[in-house]
């Protein structure tokens, strides 16, 4: 059945119903953390901070870490299983499955081909993207666009990461932020459904030395030398990355709404990427959003980089904070530098 373009309440053409019928609409989501927690008090005895510090300068209490045989594979098989029962789908009906990830469980082949083997689907074809933290709406985007060019109808995107393995739990700059965790969508062609109105995506490869991991890669190869000075660890300045995170969020998330003629006020819930309770208020400041229209979770997960608003996103629609028919706003930041947002009518 054809949809007709009069049913939409958007005008603007990349809205829904524009594509001739088709709708790219997220038909189960999902996700799973690791079990053991890692507190601020836990911290406290690894490296000189204190929780007062964490929490007043991140919102972070605590983060889960993954076990040593728990790979980045295994979390985002975990979290894409639980969306798949969600959307009511089996392994044989996805056609691509799309892995956002910086912690792949190895450099090839690919994270999303591990998965799909574990998955069992067969047919699916399976490739890693790398955005850093804005993977996970870079993944949406992408599966968007497969799904309205009518080459796929069902696409699994996951955003993905052990980031416990590439941090140096011995610099308190960065030990204290990072987590460990996956979050799984499932993008199907659903006409006269809800669905994704549009996603923005941006990058500045100028300000790469921002948040970077020098070593590992065919510009510094690992030597004895370059794991000596910890080379292979995330790196990160801070203080600029926040600017620029407040400046690219608030910019990614005012073009998405003027694209879909939206007013901040008209999104029900606003999930921007959890990396810091201070950047996520500075955003909504920015936007004039109201305090009850963020979706925050970092208290309890800290920076989960790809996975981040993909487990928030999970539990704000297990929660209830979203439901059918609610405007949707997913707003994220991360190393490239990269950012994006995406507005979803559920
Ligand atoms: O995922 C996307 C990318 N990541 C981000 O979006 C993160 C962006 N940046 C931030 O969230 C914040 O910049 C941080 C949370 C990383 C740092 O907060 P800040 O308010 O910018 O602190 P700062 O870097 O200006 O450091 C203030 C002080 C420094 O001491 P001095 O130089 O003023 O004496 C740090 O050495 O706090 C010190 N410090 C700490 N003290 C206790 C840094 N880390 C810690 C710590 N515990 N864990």
């Amino acid at each position: 059945m054809t949809a007709s373009p009069s049913k939409s309440r958007f005008k603007n053409p990349r809205a829904r119903y524009n594509f001739v019928g088709r709708t790219c609409s997220v038909t189960g989501v999902g996700a799973y953390v690791p079990r053991r927690i890692l507190t601020n008090a836990d911290l406290e005895k690894l490296v000189d901070t204190t929780d007062e510090w964490i929490t007043t300068r991140t919102g972070i209490k605590e983060r889960r870490i993954a076990a040593d045989h728990e790979h980045t594979s295994d979390l985002a098989t975990e979290a894409a299983r639980r969306a798949m029962q969600d959307a009511g789908i089996t392994a044989e009906q996805i056609d691509l499955i799309i892995v956002a990830t910086i912690t792949p469980d190895m450099f090839f082949p690919s994270t999303a081909c591990l998965v799909q083997a574990k998955l069992g689907a067969h047919r699916a074809a399976a490739f890693d993207l790398e955005a850093a933290c804005s993977g996970y709406i870079y993944g949406l985007e992408i599966a968007q666009q497969f799904i309205m060019s009518r080459t796929y109808d069902t696409v699994l995107v996951i955003g993905a990461e052990k980031l416990s393995t590439i941090i140096d739990w011995k610099d308190r700059n960065t030990c204290v932020l990072f987590g460990d965790g996956a979050g799984a969508a499932i993008l199907q062609n659903r006409p006269q459904s809800h669905g994704l109105l549009t996603a923005v995506m941006g990058s500045d490869g100028l300000k790469a030395d921002l948040l970077c991991m020098p070593g590992g890669g065919s510009r510094c190869p690992a030597t004895a030398q370059s794991v000596a000075a910890r080379l292979h660890f995330l790196q990160m300045d801070g203080r600029e990355t926040y600017k620029n995170a407040v400046q690219a969020m608030q910019t990614a998330a005012r073009e998405a709404l003027q694209r879909c003629e939206l007013a901040i006020h008209q999104i029900h819930c606003i999930i921007p990427h959890q990396a810091n309770q201070r950047i996520i208020d500075a955003v909504a400041d920015r936007l004039g959003a109201k305090p009850e229209q963020m979706f925050v979770n970092v208290n309890k997960y800290g920076n989960t980089s790809a996975a981040s608003v993909g487990i928030a996103l999970d539990e704000a629609v297990r929660c209830g904070r979203v439901r059918r028919g609610d405007l949707v706003l997913l707003v994220v930041f991360g190393a490239g530098l990269t950012w994006g947002a995406a507005v979803i009518e559920w």
